[in-house]
């Protein structure tokens, strides 16, 4: 079926039009009538962080940040810039395997551990989105690395060295968003334990204006991790307007996302965020779902519970919340607007 071997192959095959299952309808399309504005989303300097003078500036400034955005970039994050690009690089040649090659791993199930799909969920959807993906858990251990794709020749090897960078990163910004909330350093750490990787990959588009790589979603991960490469393409919505997330090679995207919205009694906000095409180039993103097991419970934080501050969400099993998520299409908030 057509539908099910992906973008790329779709785009392979010459088309000049897009099939009619990927237009979606007006209201959803990325055609404001007001500007987008530009390069507003913060950056955050990272190198501060290790200075015990300096520290609690960059803590406050990610706070604010996840109060009024619900997504920031961080620069100076310490993973070596060879390291993002080697990454990129790879998730191109997978891409560029052989259908034969990708289909091995197809599945439309969203909770196969690893994954090559298409779209975002394809057997829930009415409209399919542009996107192909490639998915796996981030653990980096050798029973885990074993389940990767065999090819490309260096996939384990650049996979391996990004996610060890990353991991080191991630420890860090679990750190200073505990502190930001007043609760013991370790406490996100000891929640998201978990990564999920993926690699997201949006082929130039006969008929951009038509469609999105991604529809308005909020994830549904603690914090996700994200590295785009030079191509624009991923927006996030504030206060009714879009804004474009600029393109940086030295930053990551950190997003907020819903269990970390929970945690913090809505205190921080999940980003509702969406992708658009190209008409020229193909896009690459890749991401890290920062998430905790399954059994977790997942409640608003005793400590930012007051009579001024009630309880704005009630308690959720993830893999129940996970669930739920991976039910349907992507729409909006409309898996955290479930539990408050
Ligand atoms: C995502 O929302 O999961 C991907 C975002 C992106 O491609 O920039
Ligand atoms: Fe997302």
């Amino acid at each position: 079926q057509i539908k099910m071997k992906g973008v790329k192959a779709l785009v392979d095959s010459g088309i000049t039009q897009i099939p009619d299952f990927y237009i979606k309808p007006v209201e959803d399309r990325a055609l404001e009538e007001r500007p987008l504005v530009d390069d507003q989303v913060p950056v955050i300097d990272f190198s501060g962080i290790y200075d015990p003078v300096s520290r609690s500036r960059v803590v406050k400034a990610i706070g604010d940040a996840c109060k009024e955005w619900g997504v920031f970039q961080v620069i100076n994050h310490g993973v070596p810039k060879h390291v993002l690009q080697d990454m990129i690089e790879v998730g191109h040649e997978f891409f560029n395997l052989p259908l034969e090659d990708k289909m091995s791993y197809y599945s439309d199930d969203l909770s196969q551990p690893v994954r090559f799909g298409t779209s975002y969920n394809p057997a829930k959807e009415t409209i399919l989105e542009w996107r192909d993906v490639l998915r796996h858990p981030g653990s980096i251990s050798p029973e885990a690395v074993q389940l990767w794709p065999e090819k490309p020749e260096s996939y384990r090897e650049n996979t391996t060295n990004y996610l060890k960078g990353a991991k080191v990163f991630a420890e860090t910004l679990f750190a200073a968003l505990s502190e930001s909330l007043g609760v013991q350093s370790d406490y996100l750490q000891n929640i998201l334990t978990e990564m999920m990787f993926g690699i997201n990959y949006y082929p130039y588009c006969p008929n951009p204006d038509l469609t999105l790589g991604l529809s308005a979603h909020s994830d549904a991960s603690g914090i996700t991790i994200l590295l785009q490469d030079q191509i624009a393409g991923l927006q996030v919505l504030r206060e009714g307007r879009w804004y474009l997330v600029q393109p940086r090679s030295d930053a990551f995207v950190i997003n907020v996302g819903d269990q970390l919205e929970i945690l913090s009694n809505g205190r921080f906000k999940s980003v509702e965020h969406r992708v658009t095409v190209n008409k020229e180039k193909t896009r690459i993103s890749i991401g890290i779902l920062c998430v905790p097991l399954g059994d977790t419970r997942i409640a608003p934080i005793s400590g930012l519970i007051d009579e001024s501050h009630p309880p704005m969400y009630r308690e959720v099993i993830f893999k129940e919340y996970l669930g739920h998520y991976f039910s349907k299409q992507h729409n909006r908030k409309s898996s955290i607007d479930s539990v408050r």
